[in-house]
């Protein structure tokens, strides 16, 4: 199968992104032709600075590669170096309502923090430029967290509204998002009813790259529900609910053998056996960070391959389109 994700260059990578998204992608590449990108352009719909996006796109690349993508197996690429899905963008929006585009919880959430007078385009226009990423490399599988399915959904409508009005072009993609116990939505540690999320408080979230003692603090200290039993029931006991779920994930056990194993104990043992287990598995990713902390030319040369062979792919997909809408082609 063809397989396509992105992930924005802002913020350090938290074990949400790991265990909802990052961690998929790493089996998937064994068995699929994937394409994994750092979304810089979609960045932009928030105020940068040029200086630090810049190194923290190199930055995501390190890390992507230190959490376990493989060159050899995925194509690893900086989305605004390849120009087409800009291109495409721009005739996508050609076929989606304004109102479509309106209904979409993130624009809601994030333009009305500003108001829709001052929200920047970009922010309406975001899941435009993530549909023609995913359509440009004719993707059949998206593996997303399920904050993603609302604009994978927009995809989907606008690959068969294309191939209705210009014939068969796009494959429909399918979005592949794990289940509750398989990490799709991983809550906040200070707010467990949200999401944790990159641009939270820094305690809500635990960095895939934080040190030990910083680890076992923000575990011992997240927020947890009334009561004393460990017991999975995400209705009632969010916040529990949540830290079994990273255990089972990061311990690969089942979250019931993990119920079992506290059945008598209090939060603060289980808080604290999560602490280690988090600095023991957490540990052979920022080896493999530092480690390639020291070698940015090699990771350069990654992206630079990366672009190249996604480069090919998407300027063929685009000629396609051209001559299917009736763009000169000369
Ligand atoms: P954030 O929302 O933290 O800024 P992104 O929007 O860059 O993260 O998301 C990158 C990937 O990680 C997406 O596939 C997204 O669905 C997934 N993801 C983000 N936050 C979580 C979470 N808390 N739990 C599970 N998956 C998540
Ligand atoms: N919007 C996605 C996010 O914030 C990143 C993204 C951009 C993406 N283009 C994509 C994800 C294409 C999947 C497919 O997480």
């Amino acid at each position: 199968m063809r397989i396509l994700s992105g992930i924005q260059p802002t913020g350090a990578y938290h074990i949400g992104n790991y265990l909802g998204a990052i961690r998929h992608w790493v089996k998937l590449q064994e068995d699929n032709e994937c394409f994994f990108f750092i979304a810089d352009l979609h960045a932009l719909t928030q105020p940068q600075d040029p200086k630090i996006l810049r190194n923290s796109t190199i930055e995501k690349a390190i890390e992507l590669v230190a959490l376990g993508l493989d060159p050899a197996r995925s194509t690893i690429f900086v989305q605004s170096q390849i120009k087409e899905p800009t291109e495409l963008a721009w005739i996508l929006s050609t076929i989606v309502p304004v109102g479509e585009l309106e209904r979409m919880t993130q624009y809601k959430e994030k333009s009305k923090k500003k108001g829709k007078e001052s929200a920047n385009m970009g922010l309406l226009n975001y899941p435009v430029l993530q549909a023609a990423d995913i359509l440009l490399y004719k993707t059949e599988g998206v593996p997303i967290g399920k904050d993603q399915v609302q604009h994978l959904e927009l995809s989907r409508n606008l690959a068969k509204r294309f191939n209705q009005k210009f014939g068969d072009t796009f494959p429909v993609p399918k979005a592949m998002v794990p289940s509750l116990e398989m990490g799709a939505k991983i809550l906040s540690l200070q707010d467990p009813k949200r999401k944790m999320s990159k641009s939270d408080p820094p305690d809500s979230q635990l960095g895939m790259l934080e040190d030990p003692d910083s680890i076992r603090r923000k575990i011992a200290n997240a927020v947890t529900d009334s009561g004393k039993q460990i017991v999975f029931n995400p209705a009632e006991k969010p916040g529990i609910s949540n830290l079994l779920v990273i255990f089972s994930l990061f311990s690969e056990q089942s979250i019931k053998e993990v119920e079992k194993k506290f059945q008598k104990k209090g939060y603060a043992p289980f808080k604290k056996a999560l602490g280690e287990l988090l600095v023991e598995k957490l540990e052979p990713f920022r080896k493999k960070y530092e480690e390639l902390k020291r070698r940015e030319l090699y990771i350069q040369e990654i992206l630079r391959q990366g672009q190249k062979k996604a480069q090919s792919t998407a300027q063929n997909t685009m000629e396609e389109v051209r001559e299917k809408i009736g763009l000169l082609s000369f």
